[in-house]
């Protein structure tokens, strides 16, 4: 196969290779199920390093154009297979928890405890952790190839950057958002040490001491904390399967006026539930009429099997809502790149508040991110992980319906990588976990997503495990809750 390649052109020359070769698919000039010359082949032919073909390859792959059998080369997908395998119907969620607000009358901020047990059960050999906060790592050997081009940018290290991040990589992460349906500019996003930074700045600079925020009940911890931190009063509206229940939230924006509402549109964390273009625009209308600022964190988003309803920002016409996002989940938690994109009202205030905290995210952080933007190896690995995660998703149901007492109910996430069992309320849950982390299950307690000695007995389960982990795990975790429902 001849590739004409431009070697002065600003498109690298592995884009220019996928292309040529898209080209001739979409055209009809290379058949369906025909196979692509090896690796090697067009490499010499070409006259380019095998890496560059692997990486042209690789982008067809996520581009669905082709598929890679083992040991045996790319082969091109027949239209048909170019879209991804429709859903198999799974049994649907049971999930359905009792309608009661929270109205925590005491604090504690449990989050640094937690935390600490998370780092301590990743040095704990033979553990099957289903208590894991993020996808199982991956794809380290891209990360080296990565990191060591992106690397090439070491001299501008010398420099100090810009508070709200580079602009390049803001040009990047707003190209994602509008394809997510969030139109936003590159202006108007500020880059932030995960996002963790972003939900902790948007509490320090919204929210005052006594204060009352709506959150889901359950919800993320390490927002939880932070609003504890603060002295802020939490309200905690029970999530129904479709989503935070919107009639309570009217209920009590009316009877609380609070400042803020916290909400996960997409993959919620625990639950999984990701609410419908209705929810959103409902949720944002009383927001609106309200005069309430709401923090839409969606760490989880890209990580979704099916496309997802636009965000709850992209309806918001009166700068009403902030979006959370970050690359923790899908690339690496440890690079500490997060983003928030803000309305220009408060851009401003934001970012003086980071420069103050830290100046600006660590610079070859930014960088390793950049280039997995930029060179489409993000896309592929969404692709892989949403391939991947499906499968696992769907191994975890089989085995929670054949292992779990009946009693027990979970949500079906369609992405993501957690799901959310709720328990029967007489339920002991701590004996629970520490009989299971006896047998080297660890699992995450829902109680941490509550506040304190409030909500029901449940757990959240990362489902992205090996599934033989998975098989083993939940074979384990059965007969746990089977000798609890013994014991009622
Ligand atoms: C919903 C949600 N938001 C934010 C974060 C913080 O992630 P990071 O600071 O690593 O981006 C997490 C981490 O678990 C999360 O689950």
């Amino acid at each position: 196969m001849k590739i004409p390649l431009d070697r002065q052109a600003k498109t690298p020359i592995y884009l220019q290779i996928r292309n040529r070769i898209g080209h001739l698919i979409h055209t009809g000039r290379l058949l369906p199920h025909a196979q692509l010359p090896s690796i090697r082949t067009l490499a010499h032919t070409v006259q380019v390093n095998k890496l560059t073909v692997l990486e042209a390859y690789s982008v067809l792959e996520a581009d669905g154009l082709v598929r890679a059998k083992q040991g045996a080369g790319y082969f091109i997908n027949p239209p048909e297979a170019r879209v991804s395998a429709p859903q198999k119907p799974l049994l649907p969620s049971a999930f359905n928890p009792a309608q009661a607000v929270i109205i925590p009358t005491h604090s504690i901020n449990d989050f640094p405890k937690i935390y600490a047990a998370s780092l301590r059960s990743h040095t704990q050999p033979d553990c099957i952790d289903f208590g894991l906060g993020f996808p199982p790592p991956s794809g380290l050997e891209d990360l080296q190839r990565i990191a060591r081009r992106a690397m090439k940018e070491a001299p501008t290290f010398f420099d100090l950057g810009h508070p709200q991040g580079d602009l390049n990589l803001r040009q990047h992460i707003a190209q994602i958002l509008i394809q997510q349906g969030l139109e936003v500019s590159c202006e108007n996003l500020i880059v932030t040490s995960g996002s963790m930074q972003s939900l902790s700045l948007l509490v320090e600079y919204w929210v005052q001491p006594g204060d009352w925020v709506v959150v889901e009940a359950p919800t993320y911890h390490g927002f939880l904390s932070s609003l504890q931190q603060r002295g802020a009063q939490i309200i905690g509206i029970p999530m129904t399967p479709q989503g935070m229940n919107l009639d309570l939230l009217a209920q009590y924006l009316a009877s609380h006026r609070p400042k803020l509402i916290y909400t996960m549109s997409t993959l919620h964390n625990p639950t999984g539930i990701t609410t419908s273009v209705e929810h959103r625009q409902k949720l944002l209308a009383l927001a609106a009429q309200y005069d309430c600022l709401v923090i839409e964190d969606n760490a989880y988003e890209p990580l979704s099997f099916d496309v997802t309803p636009p965000p709850i920002k992209a309806f918001d016409s009166q700068a009403q809502v902030i979006y959370v996002g970050t690359f923790s989940k899908t690339l690496m938690p440890g690079l500490r790149v997060g983003y928030m994109a803000v309305t220009e009202h408060h851009r401003k205030a934001l970012t003086e508040r980071k420069l103050l905290h830290d100046f600006h995210v660590s610079a070859a952080s930014q960088a390793i991110v950049k280039e997995y933007l930029a060179s489409g190896h993000y896309r592929r690995r969404l692709n892989h992980m949403r391939i991947l995660h499906r499968e696992r998703r769907d191994i975890m149901l089989q085995g929670l319906s054949r292992y779990l007492p009946p009693a027990v109910t979970w949500t079906v996430p369609a992405g993501g990588t957690f799901l959310w069992l709720q328990l029967p309320d007489n339920f002991a849950l701590s004996d629970i976990c520490q009989a299971a982390a006896a047998q080297k299950v660890l699992v995450g307690s829902g109680a941490a997503f509550f506040p304190p000695q409030q909500g029901y007995p449940a757990l959240r389960l990362n489902f992205a495990l090996p599934a033989a982990e998975t098989e083993r795990g939940l074979q384990i975790l059965g007969n746990i809750l089977k000798s609890q429902a013994a014991l009622q």
